[in-house]
């Protein structure tokens, strides 16, 4: 029987793909932006620091790249507004939205500062569901954009299981990997050819990591970084951190037509913590 032969690289192919990242000045949305510019996407990344994003945005340009900033505070509403009509009317459609931007917290529960709890929810939950929302109604049938797409969200390991001095961020991460999932199920029964899938990243080396590894010796939980480093992967199988690369080349197949069946998922990418 004759069979079709399916040339593999150009699944994984971005051309003519237009994204949005939020968060994607520094750390792992740079590298997410990176990744999605190199694998031929056209991308619009925004964050609240300006500087770095417009930096960015450049080199990547001067790469022979498409990439545009804008300032964006996920946490607002109307900016969602604004930098999505931006990225349809700069690059002629939207097809992928990584909500990437996120903040941790850490703090024993019984110190728990209302106001850093607030401040943790709006921007890791409400700026990961106002994205949603805005993508969704500019992706779907007859929306400004209108050809479907895949919607990425950066959950954490975090939402999945506890992490002590972590109520804050493991609850909006939690919350990230389920709203995924309603959004998946109503995206896709609506026929709107919406996929929308989490990953899990494990510990990665970025400036939010250092936080993090710093937060343990801080609360005295730690004796020293590097104690609460090794502790922490005394937990991953692999012995290592992650790079930033390793989430981004998962959003790159998440993006791509080679994920046309996945939808709902989580993606670990935690170099085999969640497999313990
Ligand atoms: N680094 C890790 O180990 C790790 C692990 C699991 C999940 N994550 C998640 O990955 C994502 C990226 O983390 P990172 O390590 O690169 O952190 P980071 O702090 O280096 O970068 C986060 C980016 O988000 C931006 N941001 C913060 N608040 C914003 C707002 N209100 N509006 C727009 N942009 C805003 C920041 O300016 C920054 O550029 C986050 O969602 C984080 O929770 C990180």
């Amino acid at each position: 029987m004759s069979h079709a032969v399916i040339d593999y690289r150009n699944l994984f192919a971005l051309d003519r793909k237009v994204a949005l990242v939020s968060g994607g000045s520094r750390g792992i949305g740079e590298e997410i932006v990176r990744a999605l510019a190199s694998a031929g996407a056209s991308v619009m990344l925004t964050d609240i620091l300006a500087d770095e994003g417009h930096a960015l945005a450049k080199d990547l340009r001067g790469r022979g790249l498409r990439a545009e900033f804008m300032r964006q505070d996920v946490a607002d509403e109307v900016q969602w507004e604004m930098a999505v009509a931006a990225v349809v009317a700069k690059f002629g459609g939207l097809d992928i939205l990584v909500n990437n931007a996120g903040i941790e917290k850490q703090s024993l529960i019984a110190d728990l500062c209302f106001e850093d709890l607030q401040k943790v929810l709006d921007i890791n939950i409400s700026g990961v569901l106002l994205g949603c929302k805005h993508a969704v109604r500019a992706m779907r049938p007859g929306g400004i954009a209108g050809k479907g797409g895949s919607i990425i969200n950066i959950s954490s390991i975090a939402g999945l299981g506890g992490i002590p001095a972590l109520s804050a961020y493991t609850a909006s991460k939690g919350a990230v990997r389920l709203l995924t999932k309603s959004v998946a199920v109503e995206c896709a029964q609506l026929r709107t050819a919406i996929r929308c899938n989490s990953i899990h990243p494990g510990l990665i080396d970025t400036q939010m990591a250092a936080r993090f590894l710093q937060g343990f010796v801080d609360l005295k939980l730690a004796e020293s970084v590097q104690a609460s480093k090794e502790a922490f992967l005394n937990q991953v199988p692999m012995g290592e951190l992650g790079r930033p690369q390793d989430i981004a080349a998962a959003v790159v197949y998440l993006a791509s037509d080679a994920a046309r069946y996945v939808t709902g998922a989580e993606l670990h990418v935690d170099g085999g913590y969640y497999a313990m």
